[in-house]
């Protein structure tokens, strides 16, 4: 069927794998010479127009889209948004009303956290978005518009293709809105686009450097805890990389912007204290540069994810995990593979089943 496993030694190692198809597969066709084409909104320009509010909800995984979403939303269609966990938004007060977008994210369509919040939202008069994998699924059927990300099915507890799939379909939803309401022009529209299509491209080349990750994963092996550390969009690929490792391998592993490591976090640091940095060549490159220094001089063993050809962080780096050059809002859909990989490379170490990890659920369908 269409989960079986193939010539992988598990469905991580194969839903990783798949990521460049899964994203190429939504891409098809969704630019037109009106621009995106996302009929599945089912908005008229009137009400795209009056949206004063976004409000994305999700768990897990799809909260961490969520967070990247926002930044898209935000900079591109110039509409404030809010990111709730759903657990945390059915119980708080919401400034949802009928000129408000709700988009909830949710890989099976079944999680109850996420569903409560949409019939939440529903009540309260809002449009809702199912942004799902899953045809038929609850989320599906209950929102107003539904965008299939069209991964396939997803068998691994811990999810790989669906989070970078949901990625791009925020992305054309960030585009989407921008268009039609004026923020972005087409040109605009269709150069991001361009680039979009280029991200199944990198990705590939990131999976061609697995070793680097199956060698970057000795960093790890007798750790009791680890770091990941990235700033604006790559906070949030630092969250992602530290679930990942937390779900499939048990270490434990905390993320934080790097900026804020000074308050708190770099107490942590000794000898030999695993820490991850998210550092492309982007506006902010420098800054995160002077965090690899300060863990560097505390004797944390450094696994940096890099541009290639960056001489300056290759030297201060124990190991590095090379991304091509990529724009820099699309860096999160390309940098994050390497921390799939790395993730599985530790549990795999560690004797752990990286697709059945203990406690966890493929989706939560209770509150
Ligand atoms: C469970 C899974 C996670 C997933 C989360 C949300 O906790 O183990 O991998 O991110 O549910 O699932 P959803 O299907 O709503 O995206």
């Amino acid at each position: 069927g269409a989960a079986a496993m193939g010539d992988y030694p598990d469905f991580m190692a194969k839903e990783i794998a798949e990521q460049p198809e899964a994203i190429e597969r939504l891409l098809k066709d969704r630019l037109t010479p009106k621009g995106i084409r996302l009929d599945e909104l089912e908005m008229t320009d009137a009400e795209i127009a009056a949206i004063d509010r976004v409000y994305i909800v999700a768990c897990g995984t799809s909260y961490h889209v969520g967070l990247i979403a926002r930044s898209l939303i935000e900079s591109w269609a110039r509409i404030p948004v809010s990111v709730e966990p759903a657990s945390e938004f059915n119980y708080e007060d919401v400034l949802v009303s009928d000129h408000t977008l709700c988009i909830i994210i949710t890989q099976s369509g079944e999680t109850a956290d996420t569903l409560a919040s949409a019939r939440k939202m529903h009540a309260a008069g809002a449009k809702v978005l199912a942004v799902t994998n899953v045809i038929g699924s609850s989320a599906a059927r209950e929102a107003d518009g539904v965008l299939y990300v069209q991964a396939g099915p997803e068998v691994a507890v811990a999810s790989t293709k669906a989070y970078t799939a949901q990625m791009v379909a925020s992305v054309l939803v960030a585009l989407f809105l921008a268009q039609r309401n004026g923020s972005l022009g087409y040109r605009e529209v269709s150069r991001r686009f361009r680039e979009l299509e280029r991200v199944p491209g990198l990705i590939r080349e990131v999976l061609a450097r697995a070793w680097q990750d199956e060698a970057a994963a000795h960093a790890f092996i007798g750790a009791g805890s680890s770091l990941f550390l990235g700033r604006g969009l790559n906070s949030t690929t630092a969250a992602e990389g530290a679930l990942k490792l937390k779900e499939i391998s048990y270490l434990h592993a905390e993320a934080y912007p790097a900026g804020e490591m000074k308050h708190g976090p770099i107490a942590l640091i000794d000898p030999g204290f695993p820490v991850v940095v998210i550092c492309p060549d982007d506006r902010v490159r420098y800054k995160t540069i002077s965090n690899i220094q300060e863990v560097k001089a505390r004797g944390a063993v450094v696994v940096s994810v890099a541009t290639d050809g960056d001489q300056k962080i290759a030297q201060l780096s124990d190991y590095l995990l090379m991304i091509p050059p990529a724009p820099e809002y699309y860096v999160p859909i390309v940098a994050v593979v390497h921390l799939q990989m790395l993730a599985r490379y530790v549990a795999l170490a560690r004797g752990c089943d990286v697709d059945k990890p203990r406690n966890l659920a493929k989706s939560v369908t209770v509150e």
